[in-house]
C-alpha cells in the first residue's frame, strides 16, 4: 500500500514538473529576475532566435515577391487555446500557403501565436507585440517532422508598435480572449466568434529581414527561416494588457512571454526591400524609343 501511494506521488510530480519544464521570468515582479536556462539547443544551439535586427550590418537582397494564397479569407471556425506559454490560434477552414521570395517550396500556416513584448528587436528598439504565423514545409507531414530539418518551418513575424488607435484584428481576437483567460480553462480552445482573416494581421510584405534561427520556445530546433517584416502594425497598451492576464498556473498571470536575444554568431541577415518600382511614365518612354529605334533601323535596311 505505502509503496503505491509512494510511486502516485513519484509519479504525478514528475509529471507536474514535466509539465511546467520551462518558463520565462515574471520580470513585472522582478525586473532583474535572470532567464532561466531551457535546456538542450536551447542552451548549446548556435543558430538561435530571437536577435537583434539592426539596418546596418544586414546584407541588401533583392527576391521575387512573396505569394499569398487563401491569406484574405475570413476565418469560420478558428479556434483559440491557452497554452500556458501564449495564445495560440490554429483550425483555418482552407490552407493557407506561403511560396516565393527566397522560399524553395511551399509552406503551409499550421498556427498562429504572440508574444508580448516582442522577441525581436530592430535597431535595438522593441515593440510592444509579436505575432507568429508559424508556416511548415509542405514536404514534411508534421511540425515534429519539419522541426528536424532546417528548410522546415517558415515563421513570419509582425511587430505592433505602440499607438492610441486599437487595432481591430487584434481587438477581434481580444474579444474571445476572456473565455481563455483562467487556468482552469488552460489547453481548452473557444472558437474565436469575430470574423478574422489572417492577411488582417499582417501589414506590407514589401520589406523584411530574414535569417535563419530557430523557434524561441523549447525544443529551441534550428529549423526556422524568419522572415521579420519591417513594417509594424499600430496596437495599444490596454490591448496589450489584455494578454498580460491569461494565467499560466492557479493566480498566476503570465505578464511577459518574450525570450531574450539571442548571439547573431555572425549569420548572415539579409534586409529585403523590393526594388523601386520604375514609373510607368518612364517604363514607357522607353520601350516606345526602343522601338522607334528598331524602326529606324528597319527604316535604315529597307533604305539600304
Ligand atoms: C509525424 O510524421 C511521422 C512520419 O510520417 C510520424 O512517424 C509521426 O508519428 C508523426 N508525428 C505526429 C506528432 O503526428
Ligand atoms: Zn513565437
Amino acid at each position: 500500500m505505502h509503496f503505491i501511494a509512494l510511486a502516485l506521488i513519484v509519479c504525478c510530480s514528475v509529471s507536474f514538473s514535466w509539465a511546467n519544464e520551462w518558463g520565462y521570468p515574471d520580470l513585472d515582479s522582478n525586473q532583474d529576475e535572470p532567464f532561466p536556462k531551457w535546456g538542450g539547443l536551447c542552451d548549446s544551439g548556435k543558430k538561435q532566435s530571437p536577435i537583434n535586427l539592426h539596418v546596418k550590418g544586414a546584407l541588401k537582397g533583392e527576391f521575387d515577391s512573396l505569394r499569398f494564397e487563401n491569406y484574405d479569407e475570413h476565418q469560420k471556425n478558428l479556434r483559440m487555446v491557452n497554452n500556458g506559454h501564449s495564445i495560440q490560434l490554429s483550425g483555418f477552414d482552407h490552407e493557407l500557403t506561403l511560396s516565393g521570395g527566397a522560399l524553395l517550396q511551399d509552406f503551409v500556416v499550421e498556427q498562429i501565436h504572440m508574444h508580448w513584448w516582442s522577441e525581436h528587436t530592430i535597431n535595438d528598439i522593441r515593440y510592444p507585440l509579436e505575432v507568429h504565423i508559424v508556416h511548415r514545409n509542405t514536404i514534411y507531414p508534421n511540425m515534429t517532422m519539419a522541426a528536424n530539418f532546417k528548410d522546415g518551418i517558415v515563421v513570419i513575424g509582425v511587430l505592433y508598435h505602440v499607438s492610441n488607435t486599437p487595432n481591430e484584428a487584434i481587438g477581434s481576437i481580444i474579444k474571445s480572449l476572456g473565455a481563455v483567460k483562467s487556468y482552469d480553462s488552460m489547453n481548452k480552445p473557444v472558437l474565436v466568434a469575430d470574423s478574422l482573416a489572417v492577411d488582417d494581421l499582417v501589414p506590407s510584405v514589401e520589406s523584411y529581414f530574414t535569417y535563419a534561427g530557430s523557434l524561441t520556445t523549447p525544443t529551441c530546433a534550428e529549423a526556422v527561416t524568419w522572415i521579420v517584416l519591417t513594417e509594424t502594425f499600430p496596437v495599444t497598451l490596454d490591448q496589450v494588457n489584455e494578454f498580460k492576464e491569461i494565467e499560466y498556473d492557479q493566480g498566476k498571470q503570465l505578464h511577459n512571454n518574450y525570450r531574450e536575444l539571442q548571439s547573431e554568431n555572425n549569420r548572415a541577415v539579409v534586409l529585403v526591400e523590393q526594388p523601386e518600382q520604375r514609373s510607368g511614365a518612364a517604363g514607357l518612354t522607353a520601350s516606345v524609343s526602343l522601338g522607334l529605334m528598331t524602326l529606324i533601323l528597319a527604316g535604315q535596311k529597307i533604305m539600304l
